[in-house]
């Protein structure tokens, strides 16, 4: 076991910057998942750490040594990949036993240790078969009782679960988890699939084009992405994102110290200068205050973002909309809706509530507490989420 460490690592492919300038560091035992949509480097910074792929520039650190120049085989590292690439000729017994035969391991222990990653994988029965034989899900638990028959300083898996089913993806993620756990192994995940990333990351890193965006735990980068990026990319759907400038709160009033205004006196604003602002986005108007007000004040134009779970439909809401379509996805009802600027958002509720029809005129409350803000022109975040 041990950690691993980029530093500035670096890959270009001609004019392709694949992985530009990563510092990340995956510490011992963790299960970090590198997440990102295709083409993003995911796969080129674990061929990095393999070997497989050169570092044009920084380093690569697994365990205290430094591996740029480390030889693929002598990097101690066991890899799982979408296609399981098993050797359609060997049995089971002896795809499991080939990266002890490389290490010359042999005799009993080799016997002992193929016959444990078999039985942890379920494979027992299964030993005496050539992978023609296996299903989608059998193979790839041949091919992780390959990597973990022998005890690397880390795993790196690339989509492992790409090629299953819907049902064998849960079932198998759920494999990989406990046995990563049990195992305590350091391990890289990379997935295009945000909620493989959700449920199985320790820690979640996202990648953009060869660009490191955020490194957190699942509920933090869902609670407070770093950019509009990550919150898009987190969710199904992700975030509701609308572009929105402060404006001064024109609609907030209060009675004038000392008692009722005379009829026709000014409205006076509630507290001190800057303490509260509006925003106004797709016609409508938010009132802001507290530590949002204050932020918002920070950027000339903004964009605003809200998770479906926190937009109601409500006659009070703030926003007027109209329904594009509903769809039912059993417990839950996820509503898309037009805002009046013809932004598109999505309305997730319980199947429970009232749902209004395609084609409907909707007010959209929104949870203020539960606003993120943005900058518009960086796309980074500005404000404190719920
Ligand atoms: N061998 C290669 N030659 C040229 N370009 C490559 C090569 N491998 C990957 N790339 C490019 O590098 C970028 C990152 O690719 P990759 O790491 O495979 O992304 P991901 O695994 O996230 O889908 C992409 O733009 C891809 O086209
Ligand atoms: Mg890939």
């Amino acid at each position: 076991m041990a950690q691993v460490h980029f530093r500035g690592a670096t890959k270009r492919y001609g004019a392709v910057l694949a992985v530009d300038r990563l510092e990340l560091a995956v510490a011992d035992g963790e299960l970090l998942v590198l997440l990102g949509p295709s083409g993003c480097g995911k796969t080129t910074v674990l061929r990095m750490v393999a070997g497989l792929e050169e570092v044009d520039e920084g380093t690569i650190v697994i365990g205290d040594d430094v591996v740029n120049d480390v030889a693929p085989k002598d990097r101690d590292l066991a890899m799982v990949f979408q296609s399981y690439a098993l050797y359609p000729h060997l049995t089971v017994a002896k795809n499991i036993e080939f990266p002890l035969r490389q290490r010359r391991i042999e005799g009993e222990d080799r016997r002992r240790r193929v016959a444990e990653a078999a039985a942890s994988l379920g494979l027992t029965e299964l030993l005496g078969r050539k992978p023609a034989q296996l299903s989608g899900g059998q193979r790839q638990r041949v091919a992780l009782a390959r990597a973990i028959v022998r005890d690397p300083k880390a795993f790196l898996m690339d989509e492992p679960l790409s090629n299953l089913d819907a049902a064998l993806r849960v079932q198998t993620r759920a494999d990989i988890v406990a046995l990563q756990q049990r195992l305590g192994t350091t391990t890289l995940y990379v997935t295009h699939d945000q909620v493989e990333a959700m449920t199985m990351g320790h820690r979640i890193a996202v990648l953009r084009d060869g660009v490191l965006q955020q490194v957190a735990p699942p509920q933090e980068l869902y609670d407070r992405p770093a950019n509009t990026f990550v919150a898009r990319f987190l969710g199904s759907p992700g975030m509701n994102l609308v572009p929105a400038s402060v404006t001064e709160p024109a609609s907030v009033t209060e009675p004038a110290p000392g008692g009722v205004p005379a009829p026709g006196a000014a409205p006076v604003p509630v507290g001190p200068p800057g303490d509260r602002v509006d925003l106004a986005l797709a016609g409508g108007r938010l009132a802001l205050g507290g530590e949002a007000a204050l932020l918002a004040r920070k950027a000339s134009s903004l964009v605003v973002g809200v998770r479906p779970e926190h937009l109601a439909i409500d006659p009070a809401g703030a926003l007027g909309a109209r329904v594009v379509i509903v769809e039912l996805l059993g417990a839950e009802v996820q509503v898309v809706c037009a805002l009046d600027d013809g932004t598109q958002v999505v309305v997730r509720q319980g199947a429970d509530r009232p749902r209004p029809a395609a084609g409907e005129l909707v007010r959209l409350a929104v949870d203020s507490g539960a606003l993120h803000l943005f900058d518009a022109e960086s796309g980074v975040r500005l404000a404190v989420g719920p």
